[in-house]
């Protein structure tokens, strides 16, 4: 065989082996083997002295630009496995929490809401969100709600001075209408958010408080369901002795509905034996209807709670005002 017809076939092994090289060391090895100088391309280069004269220029050529070739290759791959070995060798994990945080912290009414947030997320729901100055279809007719219901009583409601009827919304459950008339079945959404209602501010209202609110619609959802859910999220966050009961209520959007009840060492310990806690029920098939979904395909479920009462029952407070006050006293113990 003659060297020009050599050349090809060992750059191109040349070329394999350094792009396959899996680490600096490998690199350098193969570097070694084909353009170190007893390299075996770097012998084809030797060689070029026994060509006849003619030949030379032609095969000259041919040499080196195979070694650029394999030079460039190097280079690359170089490059790529300094960068290769600079990365953590254990993959990171960016979701895992930052340290310690240096000033601060976070309100307890923010704790108690994260704490939910993240049991819900463990099964599969996504926060979703809404506008809090809101229009009477999405906060009441949508929901079924009926023009001459006692909600949308101004001694209820905080209108705004609009002619359109905008308002402040009452319920998270608006959100339920937003999030379903934006994408198509199924849903699983919990919605954390500000609410308003025209009460006098006492140890047990406020004009503002927060909920939390969840939809979850799929083929072949049941209160079982709606019950095991409810069940593993408040015994997360309030403790693992807690004990839910289902009592018949009514909603108008949904059907059957049910207001829920807890017990655990918390109620106890404020005298009682059970406490209610929040609404929920199965979706309202007009419901569905408003939002275009087939009340005959899809079921669903949805419930509400207030955020400020799962933090009191939680941290044995008695007044609902504390938590605006913001008074550095209170905010410290948290
Ligand atoms: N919106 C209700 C309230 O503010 C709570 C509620 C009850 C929400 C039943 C729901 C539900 O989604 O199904 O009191």
């Amino acid at each position: 065989m003659s060297l020009l017809t050599e050349i090809e076939p060992l750059k191109q092994s040349a070329l394999a082996e350094l792009r396959a090289a899996a680490d600096l060391a490998g690199l350098e090895q193969a570097r070694v083997n084909h353009i170190g100088t007893h390299g075996k391309f770097t012998s084809l280069v030797k060689q070029l002295g026994t060509l006849p004269k003619e030949e030379r220029p032609a095969a000259g050529k041919l040499l080196n630009q195979a070694k650029t070739e394999l030079e460039g290759a190097l280079a690359e791959r170089r490059t790529e496995l300094e960068l290769k070995a600079a990365l953590p060798q254990d993959p990171t994990d960016f979701t895992l929490p930052g340290r310690r945080r240096t000033l601060g912290k976070l309100h307890p009414l923010t704790q108690v809401t994260e704490d939910i947030v993240r049991s819900f997320r463990k099964i599969g729901f996504v926060v979703a969100d809404g506008p809090e100055v809101e229009d009477e279809y999405h906060c009441f007719d949508a929901l079924n709600t009926p023009a001459d219901h006692p909600a949308r009583d101004t001694q209820d409601t905080f209108y705004l001075n609009t002619p359109n009827k905008t308002l402040l919304r009452t319920h998270t459950s608006s959100v339920q209408i937003r999030v379903m008339e934006k994408q198509p079945p199924p849903v699983r959404i919990i919605v954390p958010g500000r609410v308003y209602r025209r009460d006098n501010a006492d140890a047990t209202h406020n004009p503002t408080f927060q909920q939390i609110e969840g939809l979850y619609v799929d083929k072949g959802v049941t209160v079982g369901d709606l019950k095991g859910t409810v069940e593993f999220v408040f015994k997360e966050v309030l403790g693992s002795d807690v004990k839910i009961r289902f009592r018949p209520h009514y909603f108008s959007y949904t059907e059957p509905s049910f207001e829920i009840d807890f017990s655990s060492s918390l109620v106890k310990k404020m005298g009682k034996d059970w406490l209610e806690i929040a609404g929920c029920g199965m979706v309202h098939p007009q419901v569905f209807e408003n939002v275009g979904y087939d009340p005959e395909v899809w079921t669903g479920w949805a419930f509400g709670f207030g955020i400020e009462r799962i933090a009191m029952i939680r941290y044995g407070i008695n007044d609902i005002r504390l938590f605006y006050e913001n008074d550095l006293r209170f905010l410290r113990q948290f």
